[in-house]
């Protein structure tokens, strides 16, 4: 009796040396091994540690959602530009309900020459994979069967600028919500392009009126 708990003892013993050895100091010899022959190993990196403080972004960056509000069309978000006030937050109900605050949005950048340009890049960019080069809704991804939608003939011909810069921002069913990725003034670059796509920009179109050729 004596002898076997003797031996279960001296097992036990064993078995918990082992893990120490495993689990403690285990990886580290290996750790300098690898360190001595390639000059580093994997536990040398700069991720960052339970409770360490974050590393502070580079100097001179600039948040992605300061605001989400460029300064001037063209501008990189630089945060809230004096005198000119966001509109206001809005959700794709009061979207799909025609709530005024989204369709009674006033375009504030006129159709021209540098605003079509911006916002046929944008709009190759973001909408064409779905909507076509054209708008009638036959991007490259519809053969791989994601629904689109005509954006140059029926409802959309009727839609306010506000309707259509607010559907950029928010989306619609299974169209994404762009507010994150499409700043402010670039949803107006859009909102003027889709005119033009659709034929409602003014006779001799870019000129530097603020009238988007849509009528009432
Ligand atoms: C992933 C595909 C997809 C992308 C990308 C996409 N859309 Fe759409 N869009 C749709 C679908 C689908 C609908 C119909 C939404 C619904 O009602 O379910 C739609 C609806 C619309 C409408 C409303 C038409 C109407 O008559 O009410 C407009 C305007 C529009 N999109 C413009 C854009 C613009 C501008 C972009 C680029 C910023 C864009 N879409 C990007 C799929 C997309």
């Amino acid at each position: 009796m004596a002898e076997r708990e003797k031996r279960m003892v001296r097992i036990r013993t064993a078995v918990l040396l082992f893990l120490v050895l495993m689990t403690g100091a285990g990886c580290t010899p290996m750790d300098d091994l690898i360190v001595a022959v390639f000059g580093r190993s994997m536990r040398d990196q700069p991720a960052i540690q339970t409770h360490q403080d974050p590393r502070l972004p580079a100097e001179g960056s600039v948040s992605f959602a300061s605001g989400n509000f460029p300064a001037q069309p063209g501008e990189i978000a630089a945060g809230q530009p004096e005198g000119v006030t966001p509109p206001p937050p809005i959700t794709p109900i009061q979207l799909l309900q025609e709530d005024p605050i989204a369709v009674d949005l006033e375009n504030p950048v006129p159709a021209d020459a540098a605003s079509l340009e911006r916002g046929g890049e944008m709009y190759a960019r973001s909408c064409a994979p779905c909507h076509g080069d054209a708008g009638a809704g036959d991007g490259p991804v519809t053969a791989a069967g994601v629904m689109s939608f005509t954006i140059v003939e029926g409802p959309a011909l009727e839609r306010s600028d506000g309707y259509l810069y607010s559907i950029i921002r928010i989306g619609r069913g299974t169209m994404p919500a762009y507010g994150h990725q499409i700043t402010h003034f670039d949803r107006w670059h859009i909102v003027n392009y889709v005119r033009q796509l659709q034929g409602q920009l003014p006779d001799g179109q870019a000129d530097d009126t603020n009238d988007s050729g849509q009528e009432d």
